[in-house]
């Protein structure tokens, strides 16, 4: 029987959008995961998220900088830009904090097909992605220009961001032929473009493209070709929000909280541009530029324009 990947990203801890979207791929005949990190920090269920992924059959699952800043949440103690990374390393069981410690940074599989697969957390490894302003999520609406589009009308403004940039295809020229899946900014997209298949099945946890639903991707090698299928999964968002704020994460870190909401709900990037006003003020009052101080990151919160994007 052929393998259907279910490829899935940046789960940010939330368990209810991880739980639709296994339900989904299961109905749909997914025989295999493949998971790309961030598993945890924006909502408050890290260790349910562990024994999830813990239980799935047939798992290739590799580590994001989410995972990698656990190792230095101690270093951050006390520091209430860092609360959310520092509750969720308190919470976690230590089971559940050396599984997602020892995950693998990369990994690649190869298909029964004979084609390789190959999983990274962040592009950047491989092609300067962020270097594109499409890719960036803190830009992608602004470069999409539209209020209203598909998936499929930001598939065919990838490809022509790419297309346009000769770093950047001859950067892919140089990868070898294969599949290549990748996360972090939290957009789904997929490309193919010189024999390489790139695919980003969207941020599970907290979509910034669009609101609403919990984006992944099925790809399967049919006898010519892949065929990849983008899906997103309805779940109750609003039920999730209630959640996350009711809960004890959104009494550590309630910052934190309301960017975890206003993106989710508004399928969009509140992170980044936030971060980017704290450091600007942070770095207007003599700071060091990361982390800001609890008074900094206190009044930038107090004076964002929230309702700016
Ligand atoms: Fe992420």
């Amino acid at each position: 029987m052929q393998t259907r990947y279910a490829v899935i990203s940046d789960v940010h801890g939330n368990l209810p959008a991880l739980q639709a979207v296994i339900a989904d791929a299961e109905r749909r005949g997914a025989n295999a995961y493949l998971l790309l990190g961030d598993y945890i920090v924006d909502f408050p269920w890290p260790n349910e998220v562990a024994e999830t992924l813990r239980s799935l059959r047939n798992a290739t699952i590799i580590r994001g900088n989410k995972e990698e800043r656990l190792l230095n949440a101690r270093v951050w103690r006390g520091n209430e830009q860092m609360a959310a990374t520092e509750w969720t390393y308190r919470e976690l069981t230590p089971e559940n904090l050396t599984y997602y410690s020892a995950l693998p940074s990369s990994a690649e599989i190869t298909d029964d097909s004979g084609e390789k697969i190959r999983l990274f957390h962040n592009f950047k490894t491989l092609i300067r992605e962020p270097r594109i302003e499409i890719f960036r999520s803190s830009l992608f609406h602004a470069q999409m220009g539209m209020s209203r589009f598909t998936i499929e009308d930001a598939n065919l403004r990838y490809r022509e961001a790419v297309l346009n940039r000769s770093d950047a295809m001859a950067e892919i020229a140089e990868l070898p032929d294969g599949v290549y899946l990748w996360g972090h900014n939290h957009l789904q997209s997929k490309l193919e473009i010189d024999g390489k298949l790139l695919i980003n099945p969207g941020g599970c946890g907290v979509p910034l493209d669009f609101a609403g639903a919990a984006p992944y991707t099925l790809i399967e090698r049919t006898a010519e070709r892949w065929k990849i299928t983008q899906l997103r999964v309805k779940y109750d968002v609003q039920a999730t929000v209630d959640a996350l704020k009711a809960s004890q994460f959104s009494k550590a870190a309630p910052v934190w909280v309301k960017l975890a909401e206003k993106s989710l709900l508004g399928g969009r990037d509140y992170f980044a541009p936030f971060r980017n006003y704290a450091h600007e003020l942070g770095l207007s009052r003599g700071e060091p530029d990361y982390p800001v101080s609890n008074e900094t990151w206190r009044l930038a919160a107090a004076t964002f324009d929230w309702d700016s994007l």
